[in-house]
């Protein structure tokens, strides 16, 4: 009787005590000093990459090994960074690095964050033919130039081209197929002012160059 008492005084105390709020992993890294979690944040006291619409961009896989051990993908830094492109970026790197455990509930919280209006856009799931591919390849590095300012792959498997936009050398990884497509469409609907010419694609271009871009793969990610 004594034991059910005590339990049930102890159960209601632990119960009516506050509990310490563990500070979040998000605050404890700061990450907010540097990413948009919410398009409502001021973009002039950001200067990284917009993680609101992540849960619509990236793959979880690559979201979690980044967190732990993070890459440089713009080596010319970050275009919405009012410093981009005048030689005085701050550095992408140190990177905060978080362990396996952190990077886990990291990676699974920001797929959670997505547009509400993400178009239904979707890629049609079969992947180029060989010929195809080779078309495609002159597409993106020839008539559209998209080379000049993305890193792809060249021949010999290595990373090759600009480095003004984001390296699109493991795309295939990093994005998701149905984000690289709406972002093609409609960029505006990520980014108010982008660096990248609009190309006005019509479908079937922009679906053979999400698929082109959704091959690039690089390292020993699988
Ligand atoms: C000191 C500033 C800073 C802090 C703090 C910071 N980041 Fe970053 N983060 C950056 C920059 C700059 C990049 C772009 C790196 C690149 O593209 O090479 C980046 C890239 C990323 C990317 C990849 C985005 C993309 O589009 O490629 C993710 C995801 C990310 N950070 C998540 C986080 C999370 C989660 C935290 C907190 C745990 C965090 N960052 C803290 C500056 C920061
Ligand atoms: C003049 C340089 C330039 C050219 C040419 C260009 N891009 Fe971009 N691209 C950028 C920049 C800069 C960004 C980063 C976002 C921004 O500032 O608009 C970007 C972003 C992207 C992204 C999103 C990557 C990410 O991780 O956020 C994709 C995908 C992309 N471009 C594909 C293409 C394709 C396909 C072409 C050719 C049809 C192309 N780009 C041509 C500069 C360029």
């Amino acid at each position: 009787m004594h034991f059910l008492i005590s339990t049930l005084i102890c159960g209601w105390l632990m119960w009516s005590l506050p509990v310490q709020a563990e500070p979040t992993l998000a605050e404890k890294h700061a990450c907010s000093s540097c990413h948009r979690f919410s398009p409502k944040d001021p973009v002039e006291s950001h200067n990284a990459p917009d993680l609101f619409y992540a849960g619509n961009k990236f793959q979880p896989l690559w979201l979690k090994k980044f967190l732990q051990n993070p890459v440089v993908v713009r080596k010319a830094g970050v275009s919405t960074d009012p410093d981009f492109l005048q030689n005085s970026s701050t550095p992408a790197q140190p990177h905060p690095r978080l362990s396996k455990n952190e990077a886990s509930a990291m990676g699974d919280y920001l797929m959670t964050l997505t547009l509400p209006d993400f178009s239904g856009n979707k890629v049609e799931k079969a992947p180029l033919t060989k010929g195809n591919h080779v078309r495609v390849k002159i597409l993106f590095e020839r008539n559209y130039g998209c080379i000049a300012c993305h890193e792809g792959i060249n021949l010999a498997g290595q990373a090759r081209g600009g480095i003004s936009g984001p390296s699109l050398a493991n795309a295939g990884n990093r994005l998701s197929a149905d984000w690289v497509y709406n972002w093609l469409k409609t960029p505006k609907k990520f980014i108010a002012k982008g660096r990248m010419p609009y190309f006005n694609l019509d479908d079937e271009s922009a679906q053979k160059l999400t698929k082109y871009i959704m091959s690039l793969k690089i390292g020993d990610w699988n």
